[in-house]
């Protein structure tokens, strides 16, 4: 199929419109071959030496996400968001001094915690919804990146990408987004000016809770990429072709699930906030939320299936909430069909940042009425 001549939700539900070639089957094949055959003189019939280098079936995934994300960038599959993640800090040099998001995934923020200084990482944790911090924090000529999650977890604090690209760009400093939340499907960093974009592909992309899957994209095969690209092949942190079949699959209703999970989540939003059991509700989508002028800006066609709620009863409260729930499930993660529900605090350890009144909401895309009336007798009946 022609990119550019339909919309990206065509793109997305018919997978580039490609076909098996030898059956004209709809799915496409699955390539489990990990080795390929010489020819007698010596040549491969493509090129394909070994799947640890590439492989058909993750390159359609990456096809596939790369036209979602926008023209003229590339991508590359990894076994994990994680695994995506650090590869990208990881083609970073000792001594490059890097801006990470202060509010984010605490996978990320751990990963750097325990493994950066080690490699010689400079890592400086900054306001990036304040410019004026994310401004002072760059230096000139050692800043190499600007890490930015948006919206980030569990807050779900909106970072200007436009902006903060400016500023970073200015000093020569390449900006990598997180945007595992927002989806291509909402925000489309490109477009904002990114250089690279990186997904936990486990989320929305694949949706259902069953693959393990990274990516990282970039706006220029430049040799920044390369470094990216050689490290995967040589490091083997790939995505296993199993895995990319079934996330070619999962991208199949993206724009479905997303936007049904977007409404859900703006629905409940709103009607939690001022509920007698809340001090907070944390949703782009609301106007009382701080980064919502940006997101309105910054995201189209909704805000994301995710949202936080603070409870007036504190962690106690929290917790006999969490008990009383019958439809959401308490599962960590997010992105899937099914709506979660999780305590962030007690998942991420003593030394989380993540106030202890605090439940992370992954909505679904159940009927809205059950998770409405499921978080309704749950605060009732768990109140203090
Ligand atoms: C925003 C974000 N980025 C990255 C990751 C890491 O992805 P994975 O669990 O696929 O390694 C997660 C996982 O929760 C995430 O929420």
């Amino acid at each position: 199929m022609e990119q550019g001549s339909v919309s990206r939700e065509t793109l997305a539900a018919q997978a580039l419109g490609e076909a098996d070639p030898v059956s004209g089957g709809l799915a496409p094949v699955i390539s489990p071959a990990t080795n390929y055959e010489r020819q007698v003189d010596g040549s491969y019939r493509q090129d394909r030496v070994y799947t640890r280098a590439d492989n058909p079936t993750y390159e359609l995934a990456e096809r596939v996400l790369a036209a979602l994300e926008g023209a003229d960038c590339a991508c590359a599959m990894f076994a994990s968001g994680m695994a995506a993640a650090t590869a990208v800090f990881q083609s970073l040099l000792p001594g490059d001094h890097v801006l990470v998001s202060r509010v984010l995934y605490w996978g990320v923020r751990k990963w750097l915690a325990e493994f950066a200084l080690t490699w010689g990482l400079d890592v400086e944790f900054t306001d990036t919804t304040d410019l004026g911090a994310v401004a002072a924090a760059i230096r000139p000529g050692r800043t190499r990146l600007l890490w930015v999650e948006t919206p980030a977890n569990p807050m779900w604090e909106v970072t200007d990408l436009a902006a903060v690209c400016a500023l970073a760009h200015a000093a020569e400093v390449r900006v990598a987004v997180d945007n595992t939340v927002a989806t291509p499907v909402l925000t489309r960093p490109f477009e904002h000016g990114a250089d690279l974009v990186v997904h936990s592909a486990t989320k929305y992309l694949n949706g259902h809770s069953d693959v393990l899957a990274g990516a990282v994209l970039t706006a220029r095969r430049d040799p920044f990429w390369e470094r990216i690209r050689s490290w995967r092949r040589n490091a083997g942190a790939v995505l296993g072709p199993f895995e990319a079949w079934l996330l070619q699959r999962g991208m199949r209703t993206l724009f479905l699930r997303v936007h049904r999970a977007s409404e859900s989540a703006l629905a409940i939003a709103t009607q939690l906030s001022g509920h007698p059991a809340l001090t907070q509700v944390l949703y782009p989508g609301l106007p009382s939320h701080p980064g919502h002028k940006i997101a309105v800006r910054q995201m189209s066609g909704g805000f994301g299936g995710m949202l936080s709620i603070r409870l007036a009863g504190g962690a106690e409260h929290a917790t006999a909430v969490l008990q009383a729930v019958r439809v959401f499930k308490r599962a960590t993660s997010l992105g899937g069909v099914e709506s979660l529900i999780e305590h962030r605090a007690a998942v991420e350890g003593p030394s989380s940042p993540v106030p202890a009144d605090l439940l992370r909401l992954s909505i679904g895309i159940e009927a809205l009425g059950d998770l409405v009336a499921d978080l309704d007798a749950a605060l009732g009946e768990a109140a203090p």
